[in-house]
């Protein structure tokens, strides 16, 4: 990387009008994650030391996001939103710091990678002043075309303002400029409103640039990347990119993904290698596979940690907190929430496990649930190691299980069972001899009488 300060600054005050949304457009998610955020965790790998975001006047939720997710930055607000460079300007006391370079970025094109952004400041360090990132694309309609003269970057054209014949142009803004630090300001100053929309638009810097001998080039990434989002359906159709690029990711990384188009990521989801995902199955915020997990068809993972060695599914569904040991086994219609199974332990069968420390090889047998919740407060349930949990069992929390505890099949448990006990919870089977003989005898005398 290259040893020159830099400065970014994320547009990111647009009202995202065609969105219709209560939400500022950018606080819209890819992969989990608000489309502002994918871009911040770009310019961080990207090494740009310097963030400064502009965001609009009422848009709390926004600069919450922002306080978290990259602390270091700065927020401006534009009050009035009069257009990109008019925008860019809002940040103009950390414009006055003088960063070699200065890079602006839109935050409605959330999938920028880290080397791209790396390319725009390459192109700066090779000596241009101005290095707008474009992309080519067979649906150019509602970008700005980029105007080019001999491989020279000559004009940037709004849709609304160019002629039939430069709508016909198919190499596209992607928005992401750079900007060498000591034409910035100067630049982004001498830009007017005179056009269709009445805008300050940022794209006129290359024309001005132009008209002062500067050096102005294009760098060309891929549209996948550099795609803005303006409306829901491209919201949906930058969503199924992103997805295809963690897949890419999962299996280059090694692990086996069935059928790749049926699996759903979080920005966040980790995979180890020879992690094996079958068909449909869904990871939402916060999940770890550890090596040599299985992760079987239609199962629902979240904020959960799944040990190596470990079968997960079909049908389970993981909730915040579950985490799997080692070898652990949670099959069909398994629910686990907050609840910890240690190494071997396992619930093969339609069971509720929630606030719960499940020992080691203990096993949960089908239909067992942990009562956890008595409408006010949750407790926990604590089952220790090589216990057995009879099936259709309902442990009524909080309650403890200790080491190789048997409870009966169909138990209610309310108290605390001791180290290798066996617990009954339910009242004793009663059997009389030819008793239904005598009852059909009966109810059949009933029935004749009233008829
Ligand atoms: C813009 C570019 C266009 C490019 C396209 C790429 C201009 C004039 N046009 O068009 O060349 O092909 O992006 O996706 O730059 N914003 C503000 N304040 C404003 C206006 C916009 O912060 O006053 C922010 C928005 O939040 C958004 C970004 O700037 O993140 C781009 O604005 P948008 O209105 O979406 O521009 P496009 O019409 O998409
Ligand atoms: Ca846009």
């Amino acid at each position: 990387m290259t040893s020159r300060s830099c400065l970014s600054i994320l547009l990111a005050a647009g009202l995202g009008t065609r969105m219709k949304s209560d939400l500022p457009k950018v606080m819209h998610e890819i992969g989990g994650l608000p489309m502002v955020g994918h871009v911040l965790n770009a310019l961080q790998t990207a090494g740009s030391e310097k963030v400064s975001v502009v965001i609009g006047p009422e848009a709390s939720t926004l600069q919450d996001f922002i306080g978290q997710q990259a602390p270091h930055a700065r927020c401006y607000v534009q009050h009035d939103r009069l257009g990109t460079a008019h925008a860019a300007l809002a940040a103009k006391p950390s414009l006055e710091l003088n960063a070699d370079d200065v890079l602006v970025l839109f935050g409605d094109t959330p999938l920028v990678t880290p080397e791209t952004v790396a390319k725009v400041r390459q192109a700066l360090a090779a000596g241009a002043d101005l290095a707008v990132l474009g992309f080519e694309t067979g649906n150019p309609f509602g970008y700005g075309r980029l105007l080019t003269e001999n491989g020279r970057l000559v004009a940037i054209r709004e849709e609304k303002d160019a002629s039939d014949e430069e709508r016909r142009i198919t190499f596209c803004n992607s928005g992401i400029m750079g900007f060498s630090g000591a034409h910035a300001l100067s630049l982004l100053e001498a830009i007017g409103n005179d056009n269709a929309k009445g805008e300050y638009y940022l794209t006129d810097a290359v024309e001005i640039a132009n008209g002062r001998g500067l050096s102005v080039v294009s760098v060309t990434g891929s549209q996948s990347e550099t795609q803005g989002i303006n409306t829901r359906a491209q919201l949906a159709s930058c969503e199924a990119d992103f997805q295809d690029r963690m897949r890419r990711s999962a299996m280059d990384n090694g692990c086996t993904l069935l059928a790749p188009q049926t699996v759903f990521f979080s920005h966040d989801t980790q995979l180890e290698a020879d992690v094996i995902v079958e068909q449909n199955v869904v990871f939402g915020a916060g999940v770890k596979v550890t090596s040599g997990a299985q992760i079987r068809a239609f199962s629902h993972l979240e904020g959960a940690v799944v040990g190596a060695g470990s079968v997960v599914g079909p049908y389970a569904r993981l909730r915040p907190g579950a985490v799997l040991g080692a070898d652990t086994r949670i099959g069909n219609f398994v629910e686990v929430k907050n609840a910890t199974f240690e190494t071997g332990a396992k619930a093969n069968h339609l069971s509720y496990i929630g606030d719960a420390r499940v020992g080691a090889k203990s096993n949960i047998g089908a239909g067992t649930i942990t009562c956890n919740y008595d409408g006010f407060l949750k407790h926990k349930t604590e089952i220790g190691a090589g216990s057995f949990v009879g099936s259709n069992s309902t442990l009524v929390a909080p309650v403890k299980l200790g080491d190789g505890v048997f409870v009966a099949a169909g138990s209610v448990i309310t108290d605390d069972v001791a180290h290798d006990a066996l617990a009954f919870g339910r009242s004793r089977q009663v059997v009389r001899d030819s008793g239904a003989k005598d009852l059909r005898k009966r109810l059949r005398a009933e029935k004749d009488e009233k008829s």
